[in-house]
Order: structure tokens, then sequence, then C-alpha cells
């Protein structure tokens, strides 16, 4: 006991002098060269008069859906370097183009030459090419005609590749001529191959920090540029603490940046808000809007990147470069936002549907130090009737963090506690870390050792550095056989870490990687992975390769359940298999302003399933600040109540008095909506569509709504949330993006009529209250009763709210199945589609091919207890039911609530998965 407690002062210790970590442990665009070469590359060639291409097609050659063009690279006093570029049209929408450098000599034995194409992780399975694209190759051009009035055309002595749609140019490839692949040389080579455009720096070596990086392959840096013609509001590319609507970089007037924003998984403690700094995460896929458009580019690479923006008067510029890897990209052109999410997702695979459990409320802490207390906070969710679905264990469960082992001292019979926690269907998650204590004995220190399967030292040896455990090797998952080594970790047999139960779900973290000693707290860019590539080209994609071992270990581990990971890194792909949350921020109010941007901005690049630590990790948040975060959280796709060790205790329960029920009641707003929220995961798994939606979504023609992020949609619901974020405010003014009917969330009292254009409303909001708006023309289904957790819920009845819009019209959707099974892959499931039309209320079937293996069986026959309607217009004096050719009259009521006519039916008598009709007359 004594030693735990001198490891947590040490390890307190240790993080309170990290705290202090801040830019200067980070490197500038100046301070890492192959950024520094690329912007003065762009500098130059602006200023050039006439510009001269180094990149010369000599070849093309046209295939079904797509063309292969030769092209010569021109060195100043050496031979032409070839390349080779392929266009292609994708049959999911898209126009990629990848340029490779294929004749790279052989560097040395232990570090690939090729150039590393990132791809594989990023998507999901090789894309279908869209064979029925015409592709021509003129004299000039070469022009491909596709999709819904879609053009490409490259031009061949510029290199230039201009998108457009419906005529109209969308996307500007390479205008600025910033096509750069810095090809393979030799350092005493150098000095012939360096263009007048071209600075030397940090070419053949560099160092930050003290640490060296021995850059074996040269310079070998990719950039290009793309204009949005038209467009100013540019999104995505996370992990930033930043705006929705993303800044110009260049620092050329007031809010801009001077960085570009940079895409670098690192472990950055106590990040800086509004910022392009890097964090833990990595999306390289942008979206930009206009009124009647939108455009978007995925720039595929897992390497260290850095993307300019430029906002003119008429266009957007973006500028991006690549520390190492294959040049690819992918551009995407549609009538709405969704459109370019979907095609997006459909390459890169849309977000897994998760276990409803974990949609649902989850507490966590570093750590709850013993199973007693697990269990007593487990039983006190109960004492103060609160919901909750899992509870997690932070490192601290382990014997010396040594992963897939418990300290027995404190958690002596885990098997006991799940069972405990499984009685009222809940869920135990707990950490492990790809860091692996070096410690000859360890079981899995010894079989990396043994088998070779961590990352190494550009010498050859196992890399070793400093984290949690103290001196680490890191498993490359990377590497296919250690993802298999991963999978026997995790069966139940013969004594895995989840020998204990099914109800475990896993929290993979530090997966940047994170070494507290290591350039930028990561590894050196030099080591080695699987197959002689560096870390400097898998980099941001490490993560991934993590999460992706360990889904597929949970899948082997047991096919019939859904699993569940969070993770603190990901790229492009990982919504395929897990949540993300933002990381380390801090118990105060700016921390709380940024988080709904940061999740929006998750939303709008494909990896939805995304929140932030409610009420802060570091530091303790006061009464007023955790209702608020908690108000805010609960809408959060993932939502998770986190702490750092050093904190005070601050379960719901310990806060003052009438704070207690202020967090009980926003947990439990969750619970009430969660057939809501888990039909948005549906609409998610299928389209991409975003869980939390930006307001440009829903007003995608109003540019006053594409900058706003202090508000969003639930969904499809229609709910629009305003969280409060401000200390002492007891209002918000909330933004209404269009000229849509709205009525109170609470009162249900109409607030904003048609033709009242986009508007603020001043919404009062005291501690207890939410400010949301529920707008016309949606139908969302609740449920009223809350019980101890979400699976407890599953057969519970359900209410359904329709809110008619000016025409009285609305629709909506509700989707339920078991919550943990993949039964619904095989159709058990009910999927229902309301309609109404201001006389009659529909229900459908959205499931063609209803299968009642177990879940539907069961389900069908959930009653709806009460519709309630919403209207501008007195609707009802009569209504009359139809359902599985039977009708009735179900007793209504109707009330006038300010503006509202109101129309209650109670127990209609209908079930939940079968069609109905219910006329109003
Ligand atoms: C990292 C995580 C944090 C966790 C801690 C200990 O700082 O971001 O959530 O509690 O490590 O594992």
């Amino acid at each position: 006991m004594k030693t735990t407690l001198v490891a947590l002062l040490l390890l307190a210790l240790f993080v309170a002098s990290c705290e202090a970590v801040t830019r200067g442990a980070f490197k500038t665009c100046d301070q890492n060269s192959f950024c520094k070469r690329n912007r003065h590359y762009a500098d130059q060639v602006a200023h050039l008069q006439s510009f001269s291409n180094p990149y010369e097609v000599t070849k093309v050659s046209i295939g079904k859906g797509e063309a292969s063009v030769s092209i010569v690279k021109s060195v100043p006093k050496a031979k032409s370097v070839p390349l080779s570029l392929k266009l292609s049209v994708l049959a999911s929408g898209g126009v990629r183009v990848t340029l490779d450098e294929p004749n790279r000599a052989k560097i040395n034995n232990v570090v690939s030459s090729k150039r590393y194409d990132a791809s594989h992780w990023a998507f999901n399975g090789e894309p279908a090419i869209d064979t029925s694209a015409q592709i021509t190759d003129y004299e000039h051009t070469i022009e491909a005609i596709y999709g819904d009035k879609t053009k490409a055309v490259l031009n061949k002595k510029t290199l230039q590749l201009d998108v457009y749609r419906n005529d109209k140019l969308e996307v500007s490839v390479n205008k600025r001529h910033l096509l750069n692949m810095e090809h393979l040389r030799s350092e005493s080579d150098n000095d012939k191959h360096l263009s007048s455009y071209e600075i030397a720096d940090g070419m053949f070596k560099e160092e930050f920090g003290g640490h060296p990086d021995s850059k074996p392959k040269g310079p070998e840096s990719v950039a290009l540029d793309f204009e949005f013609p038209g467009y100013n509001h540019v999104y995505g590319i996370p992990e930033h603490a930043d705006r929705l609507s993303l800044r110009s970089t260049r620092g050329r007037s007031e809010g801009d940046h001077t960085e570009p924003y940079r895409l670098y998984n690192v472990d950055i403690l106590e990040y800086e808000t509004d910022s392009p700094m890097p964090m833990y995460g990595a999306i390289p896929f942008l979206q930009a809007r206009k009124p009647g458009s939108s455009a978007g580019v995925f720039w595929v690479n897992a390497a260290d990147t850095y993307i300019d923006i430029q906002k003119e008067a008429s266009h957007t510029d973006t500028h991006w470069i690549s520390e190492s890897g294959t040049l690819d990209f992918i551009v995407f052109v549609g009538k709405t936002p969704e459109d370019i999410v979907t095609q997006y997702g459909s390459i890169t695979g849309f977000t897994t549907l998760p276990p409803i459990s974990a949609t649902a409320y989850h507490q966590c802490r570093w750590n709850y130090n013993t199973q007693d207390d697990v269990l007593e906070v487990h039983a006190n969710f109960d004492k103060y009737d609160i919901p909750y679905d899992t509870i997690w264990l932070d490192v601290e469960y382990t014997q010396a963090k040594k992963y897939f082992t418990w300290n027995r001292d404190v958690f002596p019979d885990p098997g006991y506690m799940l069972g405990q926690l499984d009685k009222t269907c809940r869920k135990l998650t707990v950490i492990i870390d790809p860091h692996i204590k070096l410690e000859e004995g360890y079981k899995v220190y010894d079989a990396l050792k043994q088998k070779g399967l961590y990352v190494k030292s550009n010498s050859g040896d196992a890399y070793e550095g400093d984290c949690w455990p103290g001196k680490s090797v890191w498993i490359d998952t990377t590497n296919p056989a250690a993802a298999e080594f991963w999978k026997s970790m995790h069966a139940k047999e013969p004594q895995g870490i989840a020998a204990e139960a099914d109800n475990m779900f896993f929290w993979n973290d530090m997966n940047e990687p994170s070494v507290f000693n290591g350039p930028e707290t990561s590894i050196l860019r030099d080591t080695v992975h699987y197959g002689g590539y560096e870390n400097r080209d898998v980099h941001n994609a490490f993560g991934m390769s993590m999460i992706n071992a360990t889904f597929a270990a949970l899948t082997a581990r047991n096919p019939a359940v859904r699993p569940f990971i969070l993770t603190r890194s990901f790229f492009s792909g990982t919504q395929r298999t897990a949540a993300m949350w933002t990381g380390d921020n801090e118990a105060s109010w700016e921390y709380l302003q940024i988080a709904t941007p940061m999740v929006l901005t998750q939303n709008v690049a494909g990896m939805p399933f995304a929140g932030a630590d409610v009420g802060g990790f570091f530091g303790n948040p006061a009464p007023e600040l955790l209702t608020r975060w908690y108000q805010a959280g609960l809408f959060y796709p993932f939502f998770r109540a986190h702490a750092h060790i050093d904190t005070k205790r601050r379960e719901p329960w310990l806060a003052e008095e009438e704070h207690i029920d202020y967090l009980r009641n926003a947990i439990r707003l969750r619970y009430q909506l969660l057939p809501s929220i888990y039909t948005a995961f549906r609409q998610a798994s299928v389209s991409g569509a975003p869980i939390l939606k930006p307001l440009f979504y829903v007003a995608p023609n109003n540019p006053d709504a594409y900058a706003r992020d202090d508000s969003f949609f639930v969904g499809n619901t229609g709910l629009l949330v305003h969280p409060v974020v401000h200390e002492g405010a007891t209002s918000v003014n909330m933004f209404i993006p269009d000229e849509e009917v709205y009525y109170d969330f609470h009162s249900s009292q109409l607030v904003h009529k048609k033709n009242d254009k986009g508007f603020e409303l001043e919404y009062k909001a005291n501690i207890d209250t939410i400010p949301i708006l529920q707008r016309g023309g949606h139908i969302y289904a609740r449920r009223d009763r809350i019980r101890r957790s979400s699976e407890l819920m599953l057969m519970d009845p359900v209410t359904l709210v329709v809110n008619a819009n000016s025409m009285w019209d609305a629709e909506g959707e509700l989707y339920l199945d078991d919550g943990k099974g993949y039964g619904y892959k095989n159709g058990d499931f009910i999927h229902m589609k309301f309609n109404f039309d201001g006389q009659v209320l529909k229900a459908s079937s959205l499931n063609p091919d209803p299968k009642s293996f177990d879940f539907v069986h069961k389900a069908i026959d959930i009653p709806i207890e009460k519709i309630i309607v919403n209207s501008p217009e007195m609707l009802t004096v009569g209504c009359t039911v139809r359902q599985a050719g039977r009708d009735w009259n179900p007793k209504y009521e109707t009330k006038q609530i300010g503006a509202t006519h109101q129309t209650i039916i109670h127990n209609p008598g209908l079930a939940v998965g079968l069609p109905w009709a219910m006329s109003f007359s």
C-alpha cells in the first residue's frame, strides 16, 4: 500500500511538472524543415513573373475509369526523375490522384526506400472505380466526366486539375504551382538538385529539443495547393482546439493564425485553445461550404502534415504539406455537406454502430482505487437515482502499469466485480496502453522481445522510452504478427485480460504514441516499423493500428458482441472501430467553450463518436461549471465524466445539494433522448451523417450560419441546443438559422414563426435550464421512464414528439435493436419512418426484411405510450387510428400553449414495430 502511495505521489509530481509543457515543446513550421522548405517554396513561387513547371507529362494511357500518366520531374543540373501519376474516378464519387516516385534506390537494410502508402489504413477496402466515367485524352488535357454532371480536367502542361459540378468550377488543384515531390537524392549531390525556389534546410538531418533525426532517406516531402473558388468557409482536419470554421494561417489579418494547422499525433498536455497546434489525432479531410455547393479534399497521408489556409475575398486557398509518403488525394464535390461526408465515408468507412451502453453515460476518473470503491460508486448511482452505464478503470488497476494484469491487492476479484455490475447491465471499461513495461518476466514484454514485435530504433534494437510504467517498449501493431499476438492477450482463455466477463469495454490511450522523454512527447521519427518503414511515414496511423488490433482481438474473443473502444489517437478510418475524446482538457470555462466546436469538427470529419472530458480533466470545477458542463456534455455523442488523479472526487452526488438535481436531470435527459441519439448513431453508421450537426447542415444556404459553433442540432430530431458556456450567464443569444417554426423544448411555446428570418432569440437559462428549441418539421422519439442503465430500458414504451412546421408537415425516424449484438446485420431490428402531413401521421417500416431472430420478436409490441403533436395551427377535432387492419379512436386532449396548439394522445394503443396511421379530422 505504501509503495502505491509513493508511486502515486511521484506520478502526481511528474504530471504537475508536465503541466508546464507548452508551445516550445512542439515544432513550429519553421522548426520543422520540410514545412519550412515548402512554405518558402510557396512564397518564392508566388512572386514569380512566370513559372516554369518542372513536371512534364510524357505518356498517357487511358483505362476504364482511370488514366495512368508518366511524368518526369526536371532537376536543375542532374538527371530528371520519373514519377507515375494515376487519376481515377471512384464509384462512390470523387476523383482520386496518386503520384509516386517508383524508382527509388534501396537505402539500407533497415529502412524501406519506398514511399509509404497510407491508404490501406484509411480506406475501408480498395475503393471501386467508376468504370462508366468517360475519360478522354485530349491534346492539352485529360478530361473525366462522371457522376452528377461532374467533370475533372487535368491540364497536361501545368498539371492543374479543375473539378466542376454543373459546369461551375468548385476546386482548382495546383493552380498556385505548389506541387512539390522532393525526390530521392544523396547528400553529396544535393546542390545540383535544388532549384532556385528551394532551400536546403534540414534535408538530411535535423534535431529538435536535443533529439536527433537521422533522416536516412533525406528530403521526401510532398505538397500541393487546393483552391476553393467562391468559398469562404472550410471545416474539418481535426484534431485542433479551434473553432468550427477554420481560420487563415498566414497572419495577415486580425484573428488569423500565424502557424499552419498541423496534423501530427502528440500527447499535448494542457493544450492551448484557439490554436492550430497538433493534438492527439489526425484526419486530413477538409470540406468547404458556400450557398448551393459543397466541396472536399481528403489528403491520404499519415506523416506529419501542415495545412496553410488563406481566405481571400473570392476564394479560399489551402496548401497541404506532408513530410513523406506518396502524394495521394481525393476531391469531392456535391450539393450538400452531407454529400461530401457520405462520399468520404464511402471510402474510409462509416462509424461502427456501438453497443447502446456506449452511447449512454460513462463514469470515469483516474482512478477508482479499489474494487470496493468501484462498487460503492456503482451503488451510489442507484441510491441517488442517477442512471449510468459504464464505470472506468484507469492505469492504477494494474500491477505497476503492466497491462493485462490486475493489482489483486486492491482488485482481489474482478470477476465478482464485473458480475455485480452485470446485474444491472452495466459495464466496466479498462485501460490498456501500447507502452509495455520493460521488465524481464512480464509476459507481454517477454513475448514481444522473443518475437521482435516492438518498434525498433534505427539500429534495429528495441526502441526504449519512458511512459507510465517507467522504461518501456512499444508494441508495433502495424505488424500483423503483433496484432495476432494482441488477440491472444485479449482472449478469454487461458488468462487474457478479458477472461473475467463479457461486460468489458476497452480504452486505448497514449497511442500517438506518447513517450515522455521523446521529441514532442512522442517517438523518434527514425524508429522503424513493420516493413522497414519509419515512424515518420506511419506516425499518424500508429494509434489506429493499435485500435484495429484491439477491435480484431475483441471480435475474435466474442464475435457475437459489439466491442466498444475509446481511443485518444486516431486517423481517417478510425471511426470504423472506436470513439475518440479530446484528451486532457481543463476544468475551466475556456475548455467548456472550445469542446463544442471540437466535437462538431469531429462530426463533419466523418468521426462523430466524439466527446470531451465532462467537468474538465485537470483542476476542480466550481459547481456552476460542472453543472453547465454536464448540461452541454449530455449531448456529446460520447458522454463521459473524467478527472485527473489529483482532483477532488466529483461524482454527481458529491455536488452541492441543488446541483445534484441539475446533474441528475442532465444525465436523465440523455437517457430520455437515447432512442433518438441511438437512431442518430444508426444514421451515422450508414451514411456518415453527423450525430451533432452544425447549423450550416440545417441551413446550408444561409452564410450567417456558416461560422456558428456555439449551438448544434441533435441528429435529425430538430432539437437545437445552445449550451450555456459562460460563467454567471443566465441567458444565451440563440441563433435561429432559418425561417422554420421553432417550439421551446421545455414549455412547447412557439418562439419563432415562418417569415421571422434567421435571428437571435434571447433564451433565459438559469442554472437549472438548458436552452433547447425544437425545429418544426421533425418527429423524434424518447423514453420517459428512466431506469438504471440503457439496456434496462430497451423494452420500455416510447413517446413520439411531432413538431409540425408551417406547412404542418413533419418527419422522423426511430431505430431500435438489441443494443449489443450483430443480429441487426441480418435484419433483426425495428426501423420506423414517421410522416405527418397535417392530417395523417403515419408510421412505415424502413426495414425491408425484418427478421425475428430475437429482438424484433420481443420488441415489436413495445407500446407507444404517448404522442405529442405541436403545431402552429389548430389541428384536432377527432382522431382515428389504424393498425394491423383495426380502427379505433384513442383519447386525446388539446391545449393551447401560447401560440402552440398541442394535441396529446395518451396510450394510443399502438405497437412500435408495426405500420400504422393516425388521422386527425
Ligand atoms: C492520459 C489520458 C488521461 C488518463 C491518464 C492516465 O493523460 O489522457 O485521460 O487519465 O493518461 O491514464
